[in-house]
């Protein structure tokens, strides 16, 4: 099987990447938010848009992929702000997020910040906790009208 490589996004990845987003969420956090929260936090189709804008602003959006097909993605901001990080659901459990945040961290030492900093959904929690992130505090967070809970998560490099 070929190796994953992780590479800056292009502008041409950003509706493969809304997509991903998309159906990971609803497919692999139904266990954890209720259907009208993944419907509020994933909207069905995404907004490409929105995600151009997103994801040309400050954020730095890194691709997993093995050949041609991306699996994962992570986006975060230079100061250490790890915001997205999101295996296809067809890929779970593959080291896939392992590599992007090992990428993540490397760029973030370059840049002088000795710590990351998320907002970790429920079901990603014992990939940070096995990651080495250590818990901030539990937290209610509003997206789109609707609640969710999350966790304020930290690690020092
Ligand atoms: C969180 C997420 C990105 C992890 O992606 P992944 O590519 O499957 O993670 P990895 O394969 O790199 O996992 C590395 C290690 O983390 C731990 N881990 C990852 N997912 C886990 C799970 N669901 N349960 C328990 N441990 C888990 C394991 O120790 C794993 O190593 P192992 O498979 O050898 O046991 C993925 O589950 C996901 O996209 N979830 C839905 C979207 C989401 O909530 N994203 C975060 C938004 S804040």
């Amino acid at each position: 099987m070929d190796l994953v490589k992780v590479r800056r996004s292009r502008r041409e990845d950003i509706e493969t990447i809304a997509w991903l987003f998309t159906e990971t969420i609803h497919a692999v956090n139904t266990g954890d938010y209720k259907p009208d929260q993944l419907s509020a936090w994933a909207p069905r189709p995404p907004d490409i848009a929105s995600w151009r804008e997103r994801l040309e602003g400050e954020t730095i959006v890194l691709v997993a992929e093995r050949g041609l097909q991306i699996l994962g993605f992570a986006g975060f901001t230079p100061d250490g702000h790890l915001g997205l990080l999101y295996t296809h659901a067809r890929f779970l459990r593959q080291g896939i997020a392992a590599v992007l945040l090992r990428a993540i961290e490397d760029e973030v030492r370059c840049h002088g910040v000795d710590h990351l900093f998320a907002e970790v959904s429920v079901t990603a929690r014992p990939f940070f906790d096995h990651a080495g992130f250590r818990l901030i505090t539990a937290q209610t967070v509003e997206r789109r009208g609707k609640e969710f809970i999350n966790y304020r998560m930290e690690k020092i490099l």
